[in-house]
């Protein structure tokens, strides 16, 4: 399949605490800006499949779970607190720019 470039968000809405999910070709994604960085992560808890849109944005650049608390490192991927290096990371999806457009190669 040949990979397209799907446009999400207008940069100029790319904010501090933007959160939005999407889905596209059959995948949960969720864009976030936070803490100086953009990033599009698949909108599923890597614990029990929670999405991620309901998270809360903390600092320095993590989103905790509402479902159990757990804190995710943004930049990482990786889980914090007791159960870090037991979890999988986010899935993270590189952001493709076109325009005055983010979106995803997908
Ligand atoms: S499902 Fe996200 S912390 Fe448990």
């Amino acid at each position: 399949m040949d990979v397209a470039f799907v446009a999400l968000e207008k940069l100029s809405v790319l904010q501090e605490g933007y959160k939005k999910a999407f889905k596209v070709n059959g995948v949960d994604l969720l864009l976030i800006h936070h803490d100086d960085q953009t990033v599009l992560i698949e909108n599923r808890c890597p614990h029990m499949d929670v999405p991620l849109v309901t998270g809360t944005l903390i600092y320095p650049s993590a989103i905790r779970c509402r479902a159990h608390g757990i804190e995710f490192n943004l930049k990482t991927g990786e889980a914090g607190g007791p159960l870090a290096g037991t979890l999988d990371c986010l899935k993270k999806y590189p952001l493709a720019y076109e325009g005055n457009q983010v979106g995803v190669d997908l």
